[in-house]
This record gives structure tokens, C-alpha cells and sequence, in this order.
């Protein structure tokens, strides 16, 4: 049985609100303020996946429902769609995917030193049913095409390949230039979203951005606004369009980590400051047809995160950063293009962020530069604020 729609009822919870073209040191990064919910308070059957937080949790469910192309209900009851209290109900595939999470554990633990070598993914490779039989199919047919998100640096990096410096340097003067750069400190954009919490119908959509790291993304739905925020510190979403038993998710780790990148990038001055660890001289890679600058950096959380820069035009058109949850790691694809100038700085009009659960696109329509933003505006959003009110 393979499972066409893949639709996520509970939008699985990797954050994306971003914008690009700064100033965000690494360090000096204080502890958010308001810890995160946990996911045993907050859920009636936990069993195995314990001491996670919500967000975690659900980061979780999303790298399962991946690893074997399910949705969350064809695992929980059908109920479960407009009921979040029966994700507790024990399911027959929810027990075995209980016992393979186990099973996944020791495998690890008894050969891996409890690495995350194995995971659904090895064996499930977006199916139900793993396969035991080599396929002759494959091993003589055509390879498919490859992945640049896969692309990685095998022994010594490759010789003649720019530095990230380089890049960077390039990528800066694509933009406008750094003295533009500095001159641009925060900005209010309009447009449209689609994505899980619309239902993947066009909403509008506002962005308000303060450097060096501050970012709110307000969608407008009927059933309330969806909303992102990063204030510096702390991040929240709201879970309209989604089913979660919380009005506002407070981000943890890995989706937190990533808020604050989507936020630094925004002024992406300081690009170098936003991570470590860079590398590059990856093999020649192309993203639809184009050639690439791969550049790959590591968070604070010590993932990789991998940006990719045109080769001709030096912007950067894809990054690529990557969420552990308890029993795998799950990616995020954020797609960059319709760069237009916006007070002498080239931004992306168009954005798309794929993740194990979904799809969301950003269409912006107007961007205002250095408009001042009201402190409240990244404050923690109220639940769910009904449509049209401030
Ligand atoms: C392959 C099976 C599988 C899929 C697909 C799956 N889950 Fe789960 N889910 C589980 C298991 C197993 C548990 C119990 C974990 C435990 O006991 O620690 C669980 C527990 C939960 C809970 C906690 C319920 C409670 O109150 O105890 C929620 C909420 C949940 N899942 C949501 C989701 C969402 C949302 C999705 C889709 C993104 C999803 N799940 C996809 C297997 C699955
Ligand atoms: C070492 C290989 C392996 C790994 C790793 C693995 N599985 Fe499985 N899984 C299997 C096999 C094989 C089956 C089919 C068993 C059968 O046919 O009876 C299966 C079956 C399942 C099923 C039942 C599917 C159905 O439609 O009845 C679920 C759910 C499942 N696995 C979830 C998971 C989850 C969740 C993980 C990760 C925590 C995982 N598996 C990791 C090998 C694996």
C-alpha cells in the first residue's frame, strides 16, 4: 500500500518564516527566556519518546511520517483529524511503530554506539514495507539524478574551489554591496503564503523584520492569524491550522536554532557571524541546471546547514539545515529566487520552505525598507487573534 496523499493535518512543526538581505554575533547568545512545553505534560500517551519537548515531539512524528510516507492518520485513528486528543488512542500500526522505535534503539545502542546510524528511513526508505529483495531493475537501470542536498565532501576538499570568504564576498556585492547592507535595518513586507495552515490556499501574509535578528511572520486565515515569531531570543508559532492541544508553541533547539538563522539572514551582512565552521570545495553540484557554490556552516546545535550560492549571479538560492529529533534528523529546504531591489539591496520576492511534513510559499508583493516596527510586533503572539484585528 502506498500512500498518495501526503498531506500533514497537524502542520508538523518546523518553522519557517524567512526573508533575506545584519549584524548577529553567535556568541553572547543568552537562554530563551520561556522554556519550551513538554510533550508528556502535554499528551495522554507517551510511552517511549519521553522527556522531549512538544516541538521535538512533533518534529519527531514529522521524521516518521516521512521516513515511510504516511500521513499522521494513517497511523493514528481517522478521528484523530479533527480530534487531537485521539492522537492517544492506541492504533495496531501505532503499536508496532512503538516497538520499532524501540527496536531502532537497541539496534543502535547494540551496534552503533548509540549513534542514530539506523533509522525508519534505512530500512523504510518512504514506504510501509521495507524490501528484502535486491532489484535487478535498479541495479541495471538508470541511477537517478543527484541530490544536491546530499552532496558532501569526500576525503580532501576539492582544489580550486572558491572559499567561503570568497563566496560570501561575492554574494555581498550581488546583493548591493555592504555599505547598502548596512543601511538597510528593518523592513515590513506584504504578500501572499500558502502552506499546511491554509489548507495550501493563497492567504495574505505580513513580514516584519529588525536587524540584526528579529522576525514576525502574520498570515491572515479565517480561522484566525498564523503566526511566527522570533524575537532574538525566544520563538513562537501560534498552531491555528494546526491541531495542536496549545495555543503557542514555544520553538526548542533545533527549530529555534533555525528561527534565529531565518532572522539573521534577513541582513545578511554579517552572514559569516551567523555560524562556523564553514566549508567548501564540495564536488561540482547544480540545482536545476545551475551551478552551484556549496558552502556549508555549523549551528549552534552543531548541525550542518549548507547554502547554496548561484555561480553566476552569486546569490544564494537554496540553504539547506537540519533538526535531530529522537530517532533521526529531519531537513528543511528553503528555495530563494525573484531577487528584486529593494533601497539599493536585492531581495527575494519568492520563497519556498520544504520540510518532512509540507510545503509553504511565500509570494511577497511589496517590501518597505527602514520603516520603524513597533516592539510589540515580536513580542509573543496571543492565540489565534481573529482575522483583521491588530
Ligand atoms: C508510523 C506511525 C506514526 C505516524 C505516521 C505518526 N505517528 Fe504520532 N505517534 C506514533 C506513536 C508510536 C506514538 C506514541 C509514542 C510513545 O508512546 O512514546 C505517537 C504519538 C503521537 C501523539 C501523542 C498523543 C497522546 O496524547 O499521547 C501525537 C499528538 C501524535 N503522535 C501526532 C502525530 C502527528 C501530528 C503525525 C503526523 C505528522 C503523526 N503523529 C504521525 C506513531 C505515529
Ligand atoms: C531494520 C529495518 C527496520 C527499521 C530500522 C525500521 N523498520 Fe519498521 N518495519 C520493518 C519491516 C521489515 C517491517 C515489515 C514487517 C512485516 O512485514 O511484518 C516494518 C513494518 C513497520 C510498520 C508496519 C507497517 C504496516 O503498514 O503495517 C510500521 C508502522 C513501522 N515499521 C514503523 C517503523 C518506524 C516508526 C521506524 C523507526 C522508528 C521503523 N519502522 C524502523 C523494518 C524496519
Amino acid at each position: 500500500m502506498k500512500f498518495m496523499s501526503r498531506r500533514v493535518i497537524v502542520g508538523a512543526l518546523v518553522i519557517a518564516v524567512t526573508c533575506l538581505p545584519g549584524v548577529a554575533p553567535v556568541g553572547g547568545q543568552t537562554a530563551p527566556e520561556e522554556k519550551p512545553q513538554m510533550a508528556d505534560e502535554v499528551f495522554k500517551n507517551v510511552q517511549v519518546l519521553r522527556g522531549l519537548t512538544v516541538d521535538e515531539f512533533m518534529g519527531t512524528m514529522g521524521f516518521i511520517a516521512a521516513s515511510l510516507s504516511m500521513n499522521c492518520i494513517d497511523c493514528h485513528s481517522v478521528e484523530a483529524a479533527s480530534d487531537v486528543t485521539k492522537y492517544a488512542v492506541d492504533t495496531p500500526v501505532k503499536q508496532t511503530a512503538r516497538k520499532m522505535i524501540l527496536m531502532v534503539k537497541s539496534i543502535n545502542a547494540a551496534n552503533f554506539g548509540g549513534k542514530q546510524t539506523v533509522t525508519c528511513y534505512s530500512c523504510h526508505r518512504s514506504g510501509n514495507a521495507p524490501k528484502a529483495i535486491p532489484s535487478l531493475a535498479e541495479q541495471y537501470g538508470t541511477p537517478p539524478p543527484e541530490d544536491p542536498n546530499e552532496v558532501e565532501i569526500v576525503g580532501e576538499p576539492r582544489s580550486g574551489a572558491p572559499s567561503a570568504d570568497q563566496v560570501f564576498d561575492k554574494y555581498i556585492q550581488a546583493l548591493g554591496g555592504a555599505q547598502q547592507l548596512a543601511k538597510l535595518t528593518s523592513f515590513v513586507a506584504k504578500g501572499t503564503y500558502e502552506g499546511f495552515d491554509t489548507g495550501d490556499e493563497k492567504a495574505p501574509v505580513e513580514v516584519y523584520a529588525k536587524a540584526p535578528d528579529q522576525l514576525t511572520a502574520i498570515v491572515r486565515i479565517p480561522q484566525g492569524d498564523s503566526i511566527r515569531t522570533y524575537d532574538g531570543r525566544t520563538g513562537w508559532m501560534t498552531s491555528t491550522g494546526t491541531l495542536l492541544p496549545l495555543p503557542v508553541l514555544v520553538l526548542a533547539r533545533g527549530n529555534l536554532e533555525g528561527a534565529r538563522l531565518d532572522a539573521e539572514l534577513c541582513f545578511p551582512a554579517q552572514i559569516k557571524r551567523t555560524l562556523t565552521e564553514w566549508r567548501t570545495g564540495f564536488p561540482p553540484t547544480f540545482i536545476d541546471d545551475n551551478e552551484v557554490d556549496v558552502v556549508q556552516g555549523t549551528s549552534v546545535a552543531k548541525t550542518p546547514v549548507k547554502l547554496y550560492f548561484d555561480k553566476k549571479s552569486g546569490l544564494l538560492v537554496r540553504l539547506v539545515r537540519y533538526t535531530n529529533t529522537a530517532i533521526g534528523t529531519n531537513p528543511t529546504q528553503i528555495d530563494y529566487s525573484d531577487y528584486r531591489d529593494v533601497a539599493g539591496v536585492k531581495m527575494p520576492f519568492h520563497y519556498t520552505v520544504t520540510w518532512t511534513d509540507g510545503r509553504s510559499t511565500t509570494e511577497l508583493s511589496s517590501v518597505q525598507p527602514n520603516l520603524p516596527i513597533d516592539a510589540s510586533k515580536f513580542a509573543k503572539p496571543a492565540a489565534a487573534r481573529k482575522a483583521g484585528t491588530p
